[in-house]
């Protein structure tokens, strides 16, 4: 794969395109050895360069998982607090990064952040069913009735469609783990309310392969790892080649 050098150089974050462009014109940018002082040349992804010393590894896309905290907006921008305040901007440099779906402002766990967008656009896409895992406490237990409905699917209203079948599975007094094969608007919030119970809590433990990293504090991210973006990949793809 071909790229423009300040865009390469810049994704891999040494600097805005404006700063990248600047460093490459000075010419402290090597290509396979050999300065390079025109921005927009076109390189081999794969070429060695370096910027004065330091090599540069080029990344077509970053990924990084956050554990939000309550309060936080699920968004790019907003007047308030979004996930992507909490990004560095170092780690946010020539690149366009947004959360994968949306978590309420009080719900707490598990965002993916990436500018990946085929990656996402599958991730989200109804007909993959990639599944969500969430951490429900209520303020009174699910009864046995409302365990049937979350398998055999719940009207929603005002759009009049029945949910998927859910899992829903007791882990201590009034706290259940709930996974979900599609995503629509506060829908374990909805589906408990129709149950007859309020969900006082809402935590996100893992959207498909993805898990938590449970040494990961409210507010900190980090970047995935090769084997969870494979596997995140490869969920996407495993699920095509069912449907086909
Ligand atoms: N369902 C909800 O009700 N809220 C969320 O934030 C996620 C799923």
């Amino acid at each position: 794969m071909r790229i423009r050098l300040d865009k390469l150089v810049a994704h891999a974050g040494f600097g805005t395109r404006k700063e990248v462009n600047a460093l490459i014109r000075a010419g402290r940018v090597r290509v396979e050895g050999d300065v390079v002082t025109v921005p927009k040349t076109q390189v081999d992804a794969d070429a060695a360069i370096t910027v004065d010393a330091q090599v540069v590894s080029y990344r077509r896309y970053a990924y990084y998982m956050l554990h939000k905290p309550a309060g936080v907006i699920s968004a790019t921008r907003d007047r308030r607090e979004t996930v992507l305040d909490l990004i560095d901007a170092r780690d946010q440099r020539g690149r366009e990064l947004f959360p994968v779906g949306r978590l309420d402002r009080d719900t707490t766990g598990l965002v993916l952040l990436t500018d990946d967008g085929a990656l996402a656009h599958a991730l989200l896409s109804p007909g993959r069913h990639v599944p969500k895992t969430y951490r429900a406490t209520l303020d009174r237990p699910l009864d046995s009735f409302g365990k049937e409905q979350f398998q055999n699917g719940i009207l929603l209203l005002p759009e009049h469609v029945v949910t998927q079948p859910a899992e829903v599975v007791e882990e201590e007094a009034n706290v259940y783990r709930v996974t979900l094969h599609e995503g629509k608007y506060h829908q374990v919030k909805r589906m408990f309310a129709h149950c007859g119970c309020h969900v006082e809590a809402l935590y996100r433990l893992s959207m498909g392969p993805l898990a938590l990293d449970p040494s990961l504090l409210p507010g900190d991210y980090r970047p995935l790892t090769e084997a969870e973006i494979a596997a995140l990949r490869d969920a996407v793809k495993t699920h095509n080649e069912m449907q086909n």
